[in-house]
């Protein structure tokens, strides 16, 4: 199939067409972020209204580049994210569906980040997989034995690991979004300059909980006079020690998830799963077969994964990936 995919849940407005949820015919992504930088993170009302301007054209760009007139199926983020956001992507998509003739298909963001994995991916994965999906809105790991069934592992119980390091990102004085601001701050660093509390450490779970790193670096800061009073270098091993610190985290209740079940490969999906050090030391820690999404622009929010997702629920699903959307309030989870 060719699945017109519409990502509008937060500051991007992105459109694609994937053909049998691999093949990125086309992708085009616009995006307030440079503008929200300036309020260190994303104001609703701003996002939106930036959504309703980028829309057409996008769209418009993607039919031009992709060079197919034949759509099978159009797949909209549905939720969870900025109402106002959701709803210019997922009106449009429901005209769209209207004008076209063609059937609409409601996909869960995370179900679309779990299906990043799938884009441009030369040789075909195997289930059963633990997929950990790290991002600003959500941190979760899953099991996962097809598209369709699976079990959540763990998830956070407060902050998401993104937003840890947006909101550390903040404290360092970088801009938002903070992951790239602090995963290039910390090039060079140390990361064991400050020596930051591993999370439930004392806990056999598969859950994470970051607010207290933050809290910590907030402490950290302040123990040494605040960010003004620290060096070129002194900044740069904070940055180290605490992108360190969220890494390590993660890594830890991955490595404890293959422990415990029997899976042939492990995904890493979601905006932070751009991150080097990351990659790097998940590779070290886990021997599995190993996946992260092939090009840094489908780890982060983008329509691509959107499209992968409605194949796979059209694939698994069939007629009844169509009717999840019918029945459920279009932007509500
Ligand atoms: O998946 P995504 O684009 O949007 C959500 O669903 O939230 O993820 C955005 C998050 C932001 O918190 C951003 O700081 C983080 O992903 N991020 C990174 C990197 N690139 C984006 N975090 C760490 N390192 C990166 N290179
Ligand atoms: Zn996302």
């Amino acid at each position: 199939m060719n699945i017109l995919g519409i990502e509008t849940s937060c500051d991007e407005t992105s459109v694609a067409i994937v053909e049998n949820g691999t093949n990125v015919r086309a992708l085009e992504t616009a995006s307030s972020v440079k503008e929200q930088a300036a309020f260190g993170g994303v104001i609703p009302e701003v996002a939106a209204r930036r959504q309703l301007e980028f829309i057409m054209p996008v769209i418009s760009a993607v039919m031009a580049h992709a060079g197919c007139t034949k759509l099978d199926a159009i797949a909209v983020t549905k939720g969870p994210g900025l109402l106002t956001s959701l709803l210019v992507g997922t009106a449009t998509a429901r005209i769209l569906a209207s004008v076209w003739k063609k059937p609409l298909i409601g996909v869960h963001h995370t179900l679309g980040h779990l299906s990043s994995a799938w884009l441009a991916c030369a040789e075909p994965i195997a289930f059963p997989i633990l997929a950990l999906s790290v991002s600003g809105g959500h941190t979760e790991l899953w099991f996962r034995e097809s598209h369709t069934r699976g079990m959540l592992l763990g998830r956070t119980r407060d902050d998401a690991a993104g937003e840890a390091f947006d909101k550390g990102a903040m404290l360092l004085s970088l801009p938002y979004p903070g992951g790239p601001a602090i995963g290039q701050k910390a090039e060079g660093g140390n990361p064991h300059f400050i020596n930051f509390p591993s999370p439930l450490k004392d806990e056999d779970t598969c859950d994470f909980s970051y607010s207290g790193l933050k809290t910590s670096l907030k402490y950290a800061i302040r123990d040494r006079g605040g960010i003004g009073a620290l060096s070129e270098a002194e900044q740069k091993d904070v940055a180290a020690s605490y992108e360190e610190a969220i890494c390590r985290h993660l890594v830890s209740r991955l490595a404890r998830a293959v422990e415990l079940h029997d899976v042939r490969e492990v995904h890493v999906v979601g905006g932070v799963s751009a991150n080097a050090r990351l990659r790097r030391l998940i590779s070290q820690a886990i021997n599995l077969p190993l996946r992260f999404p092939v090009k840094l622009a489908y780890c982060t929010d983008n329509a691509a994964m959107i499209a992968a997702a409605g194949e796979f629920l059209v694939r698994e699903l069939g007629e009844k990936a169509f009717d999840e959307f019918k029945t459920e309030a279009a932007c509500r989870q």
